[in-house]
């Protein structure tokens, strides 16, 4: 399926480094805040939004959290690590353009950078973005109907939600596997709705900082330990040249559970 060049050339690595596609504009247009205020809120954006957290992961209250207690909160955060990262999250679009086709699921997408930009992929098919914040959701929603790109990307909840494919082409699980309660069974769940041809990128960072700036990083190493014996199990890393730190993987097959 082919893209009018249009999207794609707004979508493009250089219009992510050089504004994260117009991402402080649409930021204080959906937010009703002025650009200037806005740009004096996102350096204090990170310990803003760990000064939200009550300070301990915890997996009774890790979704709530994301639900309900950070509100407006990670979009800026995540708007500030963009915009100051631009690099490295180029280098993450340049990888999920390689692997990117069909149905592509990004699984916690945040502010939609990958989501917006694998839409504009003519290998793209639809995705669907997937992410506990109502804001996140309704800030991303608004994106792709700003870009021409509603038709080709929708937003939800979680993976319940029946819209949603049963397989998927690709899965892109960015930054997210170490906000989650059971990073292991996510896995699980990732494999058994990924096409056997089909791809997953992966990263996670189970730490919570060298001062203790991640508190909502989960950190206890013997999940650590069965996340990693599941990614073993179940996948199999397939090389690419464009990050350590995120990895491209195929499913095993006969794990499916
Ligand atoms: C650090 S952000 C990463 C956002 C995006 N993937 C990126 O790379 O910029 C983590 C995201 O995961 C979402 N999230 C946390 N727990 C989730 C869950 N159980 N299901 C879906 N999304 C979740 C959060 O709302 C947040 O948008």
């Amino acid at each position: 399926m082919s893209q009018p060049p249009s999207i794609a050339a707004e979508l493009s690595i250089d219009q992510l480094l050089l504004h994260g596609f117009d991402l402080l504009q649409h930021l204080s247009t959906f937010l009703e805040v002025d650009p200037h205020d806005l740009k004096q809120r996102l350096p204090s954006s990170s310990s803003d939004l760990a000064a939200l957290h009550p300070g301990a992961f915890d997996p009774l209250t890790v979704e709530t959290f994301y639900e309900e207690t950070v509100g407006d909160g990670h979009l800026l955060e995540l708007a500030a690590w963009h915009l100051s990262s631009a690099a490295y999250i180029a280098d993450t679009l340049r990888l999920q353009a390689q692997f990117a086709r069909g149905h592509v699921l990004d699984f916690g997408g945040g502010i939609g950078t990958h989501a917006l930009a694998a839409a504009a992929l003519g290998a793209v098919e639809h995705v669907w973005f997937v992410d506990l914040n109502p804001r996140n959701r309704a800030f991303v929603s608004w994106r792709a109907e700003r870009l021409g790109l509603a038709d080709r990307l929708s937003c939800h909840r979680d993976l319940s939600d029946p819209a949603l494919p049963r397989a998927f082409d690709t899965i892109v699980c960015l930054d997210v596997l170490e906000h989650l309660k059971d990073p292991a069974a996510q896995l699980k769940v990732f494999h058994n709705r990924l096409h056997h041809d089909g791809h997953a990128l992966l990263n996670w960072y189970f730490f919570r900082g060298f001062a203790g700036e991640y508190p909502f990083h989960l950190d206890d190493p013997a999940q650590v330990e069965q996340f990693f014996r599941t990614l073993q199990s179940h996948f199999l890393e397939v090389f690419h040249p464009w990050l350590i730190t995120t990895r491209a993987y195929r499913p095993m097959p006969g794990n499916a559970e």
